[in-house]
């Protein structure tokens, strides 16, 4: 049996730092035993007509681990992102999973790794049903995928809002103001738990539950008398009574755009106090996916990256890589896509937040 294989390759969704380390790293460890590797731009998307790949060799992904973004681009829109939804699989078109198949066959591709989060790998399956031999790589910022303990990606958007979080304190404090440093984060609050427990802020808010604005204000009211100034550390996607803060939606993109839900929060807060506070806001939006990897994330990708290789190599299609209790493991795809990682009251950052008197919701 040739055990030398065509092996294509794909970054899906939103990008993240940590990226290029991937697919060096199923590069790097695939080519001493002679297998071929494709790599499709654009996302899913490149796995359509017009096809649009490149081949993939050890020369031409050397000196780009350290490097954000991804060499293969990405997209969150296009002919795949038919339904959205959070943690909903997608339900797209047979024709557009068959042509997609047609196309991995005709250039003999042998096994598929997708890196991606929830949406990409969602789909994913959907093309493992149809028959194209999928690996997963879990990806994404938000850290909002079960089935293993990390993504990467997280910890370098961790590191950016705590960079930015340590600058806000002087000024905030200089100002006596109350500053809101708006994070991303979908339906997960973890970027804004580690960081504002890591750069000492003084309230955290988060997806996962209510915002109180009346027990909100209550604890700025204390904050202020005491020390005049307070940081409070702003998911994106929290809810206020008024809903979610979301963009105009359109067709193209796989899901509403957020952004802005600190601006409307500041407007609820002066309504109801007008005047008290002086209040801004920073939106850290997507500096929090550029730059580059942290050296935890370059590890875990490169990790990852050769632990898809090797279930590639081992055959264990239709599965995730993951990491358990610091050991690289895979899990099925349809696992890990089935429910979302968020953050409950008994997580350990929470808990200790909560013990060093950081306001949270819920
Ligand atoms: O899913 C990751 C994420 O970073 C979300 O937190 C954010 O809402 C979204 O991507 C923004 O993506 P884009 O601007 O690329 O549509």
């Amino acid at each position: 049996m040739n055990n030398k294989k065509t092996i294509g390759i794909l970054t899906g969704g939103g990008d993240c730092a940590g990226l290029n380390a991937v697919i060096a790293s199923i590069v790097k460890a695939g080519a001493p035993a002679g297998h071929k590797f494709i790599g499709f731009e654009k996302g899913l998307e490149g796995l359509l007509n017009p096809v649009s790949y490149r081949e993939l060799y050890p020369d031409n992904v050397r000196g780009i681990s350290h490097l954000g973004g991804t060499i293969l681009k990405t997209s969150n829109f296009g002919r795949f992102t038919s339904r959205i939804g959070s943690g909903e699989s997608r339900n797209i078109p047979d024709d557009i999973l068959q042509a997609a198949k047609n196309n991995l066959d005709k250039l003999g591709v042998d096994c598929l790794i997708v890196i991606g989060g929830d949406g990409t790998l969602s789909i994913a399956l959907q093309l493992a049903e149809v028959g194209v031999n999928i690996i997963g790589v879990p990806k994404t910022i938000d850290n909002d995928l079960s089935s293993t303990d990390k993504t990467f990606g997280f910890s370098s958007a961790v590191e950016v809002a705590v960079d930015s979080l340590d600058k806000i304190h002087t000024t905030a404090a200089s100002h006596d103001r109350i500053l809101f440093v708006e994070v991303m984060g979908r339906h997960a609050g973890w970027i804004a738990l580690n960081s504002g427990l890591a750069a000492n802020a003084n309230a955290i808010l988060l997806p996962e539950f209510k915002v109180d604005i009346p027990e909100l204000v209550g604890f700025l009211r204390k904050r202020k008398a005491r020390r005049g100034s307070a940081i409070v550390v702003v998911a994106e996607g929290i809810e206020l009574e008024s809903g979610k803060f979301e963009q105009p939606k359109s067709d193209r993109l796989s899901e509403n755009r957020l952004q802005g839900i600190s601006t409307v929060l500041i407007d609820r807060i002066e309504q109801s106090c007008p005047g008290e506070f002086d209040m801004r806001n920073v939106i850290l939006g997507h500096t929090q996916r550029g730059g580059s990897p942290d050296a935890e994330d370059r590890i875990l990708a490169k990790r990852y990256g050769v632990a898809a290789l090797e279930a590639c190599e081992a055959g264990s299609f239709g599965q995730m890589v993951s990491l358990q209790n610091g050991q690289i493991g895979i899990v099925s795809i349809a696992e890990a896509t089935g429910t979302m990682n968020r953050v409950s009251k008994a997580t350990p950052a929470y808990t200790t937040a909560q013990k060093l008197g950081i306001y949270l919701n819920g």
